[in-house]
């Protein structure tokens, strides 16, 4: 099966497998959203019919739980899980403080709501999302579809004065339509260039009333497993 991925998909691939040993039986488990994660969930789903694994699930996007449930995994609400042990996800950027820009695939309100319900956040990733400074990927930010235009022009007023590089934002389409997240809001993707201080933008835009959530994870992570094309993966 490795022979048919890229080398950005063995990475992906060896960092959720690695991660996938950290589940242990009983856990309860928060799952991330995205490619990576998706081979987590098969990982788990096999360990579920082989090994007799038993976890109960919190998938972090509509998604996630189609996937998880197609691989035999147990899926519960959040609410019913209470609190989770355990939560692996994906991510855009890392930076070498574990600060991370996530929501790439538009999924940023559930897994920070998941992953800060977690005694524990894995994050897995190939070696290509590890950056010196977070920005070059734009950072997604959910928005209300009621006021959107004063939303983005409040948004871009903020910025002004943050230690930023670039202004530009654009709301993120589907085909024609603007993108809807699983809570029916929207997804503003700003081009930054470079974040000096993301834990400081993240709160300013969370100030901001249309803004739901962005997807600066500041002191959310615990541990990063960095996937190589090689396919090893490491600890970090
Ligand atoms: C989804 C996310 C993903 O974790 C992130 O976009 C990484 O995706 P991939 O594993 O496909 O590179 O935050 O909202």
């Amino acid at each position: 099966m490795t022979a048919t991925l890229s080398p950005s998909d063995i990475a992906k691939r060896a960092s959720a497998l690695r991660a996938a040993e950290m589940v242990e039986d009983g856990m309860k488990v928060g799952l991330g959203t995205g490619s990576t994660a998706a081979f987590l969930v098969r990982r788990l789903g096999e360990r579920v019919r082989g090994e007799g694994l038993r976890i109960a699930a919190v998938p972090t996007s509509s998604g996630t739980a189609a996937l998880a449930r197609a691989e035999g995994i147990a899926v519960v609400t959040l609410d019913e899980a209470g609190w989770l042990d355990l939560t692996i996800d994906g991510a855009d950027e890392v930076d070498g403080q574990l600060s991370l820009i996530k929501g790439g695939g538009g999924a940023l309100l559930w897994e920070k709501v998941v992953a800060t319900a977690s005694d524990r956040v894995v994050i897995i990733a190939d070696e290509g999302k590890r950056v010196a400074a977070l920005g070059r990927f734009p950072l997604p930010v959910e928005v209300i579809p009621f006021g959107l235009r004063a939303t983005m022009r409040l948004i871009g007023e903020a910025l002004v004065g943050l230690d930023v590089e670039g202004r530009d934002m654009a709301l993120r389409k589907a085909g024609d339509a603007p993108f809807v997240t699983d809570e029916g809001n929207r997804i503003v993707d700003l081009r930054l260039g470079r974040i000096g201080d993301p834990r400081r933008l993240g709160l300013e835009l969370n100030r901001i009333p249309g803004v739901v959530e962005n997807g600066l994870f500041t002191d959310i992570a615990d541990t990063l497993v960095l996937g190589a094309a090689d396919g090893s993966a490491r600890v970090v």
